[in-house]
């Protein structure tokens, strides 16, 4: 299993994925989607790494870290919490219903704490909603802890997650 940086030129096939993605969530709030502005500001930015696995010429998967804490600075703000300056996000991970059971999820969780490493990083972050088992087992056995719960309306709430690296 391959993976491989992705570019612009995988913008139109990431947007697929991501629908049928949500086409098949036993419950939308699992997961929530971005739209095609934000995916093409985060494939600008060399800063990110957004990655994903090919078969043949199909995008089966992606996952997207980012290398600051920006995405979850309002709930460090809420918590009260100071992040390290040297902390990244586990922004993104989904794959396609027909190669899931595969390891996927944790062979981009190991993927990517080996290149938070190298670059002297010690923190990833994550937010999982308390129902998606399959996701927050992942992190769970890849050593994450959960920092706190977040409650929202609507059955939006979410599990804040960290991994000491
Ligand atoms: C969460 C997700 C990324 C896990 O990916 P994955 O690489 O398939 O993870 P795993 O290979 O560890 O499989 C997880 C579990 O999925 C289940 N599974 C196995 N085959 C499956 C299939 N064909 N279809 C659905 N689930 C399956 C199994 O219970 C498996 O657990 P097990 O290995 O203990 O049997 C994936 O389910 C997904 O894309 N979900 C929708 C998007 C999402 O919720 N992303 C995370 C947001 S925080």
């Amino acid at each position: 299993m391959k993976i491989t940086r992705l570019t612009i030129n995988d913008l139109d096939k990431i947007l697929e994925l991501q629908n049928i993605i949500e086409k098949n969530l036993p419950n939308k709030n699992l997961f929530f989607t971005n739209d095609r502005f934000y995916f093409e500001n985060i494939l600008k930015q060399n800063s990110n790494l957004f990655v994903g696995i090919y078969d043949s010429d199909e995008l089966i998967s992606y996952s997207l870290l980012i290398l600051n804490t920006n995405s979850y600075k309002r709930f460090f703000k809420e918590l009260e919490l100071t992040p390290s300056l040297k902390s990244a996000d586990f922004d993104i991970v989904v794959v396609k219903p027909s190669h899931r059971g595969k390891g996927i999820h944790s062979i981009y969780i190991n993927y990517f704490h080996e290149v938070l490493k190298q670059i002297d990083y010690n923190e990833v972050y994550a937010t999982v909603h308390p129902d998606n088992n399959h996701s927050l087992d992942n992190f769970i056995k890849n050593g994450y802890e959960v920092v706190s719960k977040i409650e929202k309306r609507n059955g939006k709430s979410r599990l804040f997650i960290k991994k000491k690296l």
